[in-house]
């Protein structure tokens, strides 16, 4: 397996998830191991994207906890239904939120984020046990496209098991 990903550069956003999503299949193909195969997908989207923070909270008993990121260090703990993750995980849905300011009990963790998404992951009975979370600097950063790819990404985060 090759450990360089190839993004075509001057490319649309759609292009770049299209090229970038097969060689995360292939990246994770060959490796059982969830916390391995998280955090390359992890940077293989900061790697594609220009968004400046992109990790993964995982439920353990009544609140998130921090997993694989890639970006600056971020809190540590999000209880059910408080902020953008907490909501997404209380309410089973993406969210997308394109000024965090106006989001009301959004966390904070760093004073860059101006726009996020945040994806469920989720088990067979549709069950959520993490989330994905996705923050940019620039305000209104995620169109249509980043869902659609997002989410795909989602899915196959979902598919490597737990941590
Ligand atoms: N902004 C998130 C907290 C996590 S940081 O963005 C990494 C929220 O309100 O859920």
């Amino acid at each position: 397996m090759s450990e360089d990903l190839f993004i075509p550069s001057g490319a649309s956003r759609a292009e770049k998830y299209e090229a970038v999503i097969p060689q995360i299949e292939s990246l994770v193909a060959g490796e059982t191991d969830f916390i391995a195969n998280v955090s390359n997908i992890l940077a293989a989207i900061k790697e594609a994207t220009r968004f400046h923070w992109v990790g993964c909270y995982f439920v353990k008993d009544d609140q998130l906890v921090l997993g694989p990121f890639q970006g600056s260090v971020a809190c540590t703990r999000i209880a059910y239904g408080r902020g953008v993750c907490g909501t997404a995980w209380k309410e089973n849905r993406v969210i997308v939120v394109p000024d965090v300011e106006a989001f009301p009990g959004h966390i904070a963790c760093s004073s860059l984020s101006k726009s996020e998404m945040v994806i469920p992951l989720r088990d067979a009975e549709g069950r959520v046990w993490g989330v994905l979370d996705i923050d940019s600097s620039e305000p209104d950063d995620f169109v249509g496209t980043d869902e659609v790819h997002l989410s795909h990404i989602a899915t196959l985060i979902s598919q490597l098991g737990r941590p």
